[in-house]
């Protein structure tokens, strides 16, 4: 069997197929970071036109990639939410009218889902349970997951995403959008001693995040300090080892919490090298195990999106012929799936 999947929820349109005797066979992508970097941030209307253009090509590229044709396809699986709902609605109508051209079933796939089974692409997938920790453009989450579609969240963060606290903290810096990457660089020269910026709420006794005031104590530092090209690489740093410290400890709580000693980590920030040590040095610790998706499928892509809907599909949830877009849509509105119905495609 195979299932294409189609994620367009935000700035990236991605296009892959995952064969349930292969694994994955083929992904295509196309990032609008160039695009929307002019402006600073995503701009919505524009993150909509743009999928519009890319999305039929990429479906060919994918296609030809797998050596496959759309008669050979079982099934089309599109991100319904969350995300900006006019992008959305482009896979989303991709997906339905391919779906009904073909006489053939369209699973809708929710992103989060998609981020969170990421690292089960990889060879050596987790078994279940585990705490997953999400940390992307939008979400910080950690969550425990008994079974597929058992989301349980721990904690999330109060106020700022840690992508989008990478991101502010990145443009107080002069860093090009998305920050994220550019500030992990940047933090490579950076003296880790130089300041001391808060970890917040680990004084809680819960598993929640802030990241708004970390925020403004690098406005603070910045602004007191003669903004040197070096002084800069060691706010980057200490703002980055912040962060880090902040999940480990979160994550160490959350594992606690729930009596697991295995994490999985994903979303565009586990492509952060310094956050994977601190979280995999946490794991070494505890004697526990860590996964990560590789660095091309933390951030969006159509390969999470292909495993997730041959997961549901596999679970015969079916969109009915209505198009259905949720631009929000807790997790936990997840049906669970008994571990029997996928395991053979999980763990090949
Ligand atoms: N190496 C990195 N270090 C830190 N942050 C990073 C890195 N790479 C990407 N990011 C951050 O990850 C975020 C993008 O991740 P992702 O694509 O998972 O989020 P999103 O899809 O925008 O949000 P969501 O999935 O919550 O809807 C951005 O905020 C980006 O700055
Ligand atoms: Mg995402």
């Amino acid at each position: 069997m195979k299932v294409l999947g189609i994620e367009s929820s935000c700035d990236e349109t991605g296009v892959a197929i995952y064969d349930s005797d292969k694994g994955l066979v083929a992904h295509a992508l196309h990032s609008q970071i160039a695009m929307h970097a002019q402006y600073g941030g995503v701009v919505p209307e524009l993150a909509s036109r743009d999928h519009i253009k890319r999305i039929i090509p990429l479906i060919n590229q994918a296609l030809q990639e797998a050596n496959t044709s759309l008669d050979e396809i079982n099934a089309i699986a599109y991100t319904s939410g969350p995300g900006l709902i006019g992008a959305l609605l482009v896979g989303a109508m991709e997906a339905r009218a391919l779906a009904y051209a073909l006489g053939i079933k369209a699973i809708e796939v929710h992103h989060m889902e998609g981020h969170l089974l990421a690292p089960m692409l990889e060879d050596n997938p987790p078994a279940f349970p585990f705490v997953a920790l999400l940390v992307s453009g939008g979400h910080t989450m950690l969550i425990k997951v008994e079974k597929i579609g058992s989301y349980e969240i721990l904690g999330e963060s109060v106020d700022d995403a840690a992508g989008e606290a990478f991101d502010k903290t990145a443009k107080l810096l002069g860093l090009p959008y998305p920050g994220g990457p550019h500030l992990e660089k940047l933090a490579q020269n950076g003296d880790s001693k130089a300041y001391h910026f808060p970890r917040p709420m680990l004084d809680r006794d819960n598993c929640d995040f802030s990241f708004a005031g970390l925020k403004t104590a690098v406005l603070n530092a910045l602004n007191k300090s003669d903004k040197s090209a070096q002084t800069q690489a060691n706010i980057a740093r200490c703002f980055s080892d912040a962060v880090a410290d902040t999940l480990s400890a979160k994550c160490n709580k959350a594992l606690k919490q729930c009596g697991y000693n295995r994490l999985v980590v994903a979303g565009g920030v586990s492509a952060n090298s310094a956050i994977r040590e601190s979280l995999t040095n946490l794991m070494h610790k505890r004697g526990g195990e860590i996964f990560f998706a590789r660095k091309e499928f933390c951030t969006d892509n159509g390969a999470m999106i292909a495993l997730a809907g041959m997961v549901r599909y596999l679970n015969a949830e079916y969109a009915s012929l209505e198009v259905n877009v949720h631009p929000r849509w807790p997790l936990s509105m997840l049906k669970a799936i008994e571990q029997d119905k996928v395991k053979n495609i999980l763990y090949r």
